[in-house]
């Protein structure tokens, strides 16, 4: 995430010159084209408008994809920025705001080069210079400074490397006004502070990837498994790098470990699997948990374990049943 910024501080000083001289006069040549807007699409956006599935149907990897919009319709209308959702999505006048796993957001020089390019009718680099007779080679693109994507290795994981995939995968549903109305359970995976808040109950406990709802329900150890539309699920690769986010502490887009949510309830079912372990997840059973007489469950046994979350993440039996 730190590279954003220091690639947000290069195009200020790359991109200036050219949407100053745009601003004073849109339809000249100075215009920005394709050229100069895909780098910003590319470095902020495609990781979720991009590859395969992209979110909400928006390619921004090609300006045909930006041209042709989302599921929902077009996302530009040439010739006015201001009533082009896209730009509404970067300023934060439409919500949420874009990138969705910002701040940062985009810096005002970039957003500018991006409504002139929209206000100068989203020229293409070859109207500009018209294709060289045979077919010329592409120029080759500058090398990037920064890239998002996967971390690398030994690198923490952190919201941005996981974000596009709750965005590609789960907002569809886990959002008010997703396809299935309300965010179901009430939980909105939009944000990392509408993941963090959960809905009915927690989510996601920082630092105990196995004892987190989110992590039990993409691996399948609690049903239904998510994504509720799969298969496909997510890959291993998606699922060891969740786990690896969550048990690194679920750090923020600048690397700012998430707070524990002591004292929130939780709820277990599936197969105790040890003296008190329910499908792996270890509880602290002490004087106070309420056992069932009747339907005191032994390993192996279906079971419905209640809980709170302790400050240091474990989890405090309340209530141990067997189902
Ligand atoms: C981490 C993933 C992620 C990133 C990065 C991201 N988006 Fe999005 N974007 C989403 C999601 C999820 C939605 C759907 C939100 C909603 O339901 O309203 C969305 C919605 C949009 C929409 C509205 C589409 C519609 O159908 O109305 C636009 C426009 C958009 N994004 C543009 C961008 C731009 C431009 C960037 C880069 C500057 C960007 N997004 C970066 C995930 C992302
Ligand atoms: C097609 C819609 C859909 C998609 C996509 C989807 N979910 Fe769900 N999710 C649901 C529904 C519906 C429930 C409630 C299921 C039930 O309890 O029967 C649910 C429940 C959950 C729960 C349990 C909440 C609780 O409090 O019990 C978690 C955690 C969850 N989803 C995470 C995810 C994640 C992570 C993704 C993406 C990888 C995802 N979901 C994708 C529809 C969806």
């Amino acid at each position: 995430m730190r590279n954003r910024y220091h690639l947000g501080l290069a195009m200020i000083f790359f991109l200036s010159s050219v949407s100053i001289t745009a601003a004073q006069d849109p339809q000249k040549k100075s215009a920005p084209t394709w050229k100069e807007i895909q780098p910003l699409f590319e470095d902020n956006c495609t990781v979720c408008h991009g590859g395969e599935g992209p979110t909400r149907g928006l390619d921004l990897e090609t300006r045909a994809g930006v041209l042709k919009g989302s599921r929902a319709g077009a996302v530009v209308t040439a010739g006015k920025p201001d009533d082009s959702e896209l730009v509404k999505r970067i300023r934060g006048e439409s919500e949420p705001r874009m990138p969705l796993d910002g701040p940062p957001y985009l810096t005002e020089t970039e957003i500018a080069l991006i409504e002139t390019w929209i206000r100068a009718g989203l020229p293409d680099a070859a109207a500009e210079k018209p294709a060289e007779p045979g077919g010329k080679q592409k120029p080759k693109e500058p090398e990037k400074t920064a890239k998002r994507g996967p971390p690398a290795p030994g690198e923490p994981v952190t919201w941005s490397h996981v974000a596009p995939t709750f965005a590609k995968r789960c907002v569809k549903c886990h959002k008010d006004g997703g396809i299935r109305g309300a965010a179901p359970e009430g939980l909105e995976l939009i944000s990392l502070e509408r993941v963090l808040h959960g809905g009915e109950r927690v989510a996601l406990i920082p630092g105990n990837a196995n004892a987190s709802p989110i992590f039990r329900h993409i691996q399948g150890i609690a049903s239904p498994r998510m994504p509720l539309d799969g298969p496909p699920y997510l890959t291993q690769g998606e699922i060891a790098l969740i786990e690896r986010w969550i048990q690194g502490g679920a750090l923020d887009s600048a690397g700012k470990s998430s707070p524990i949510p002591a004292g929130r309830k939780v709820r277990y079912r599936g197969r105790l699997t040890g003296i008190w372990q329910i499908d792996g997840v270890k509880v602290v059973v002490d004087g106070s948990t309420r056992i069932d007489k009747k339907k005191r469950p032994g390993v192996g046994d279906n079971a419905e374990v209640r809980g709170v979350i302790l400050p240091d993440g474990r989890i405090r039996a309340t209530r141990l049943r067997r189902r």
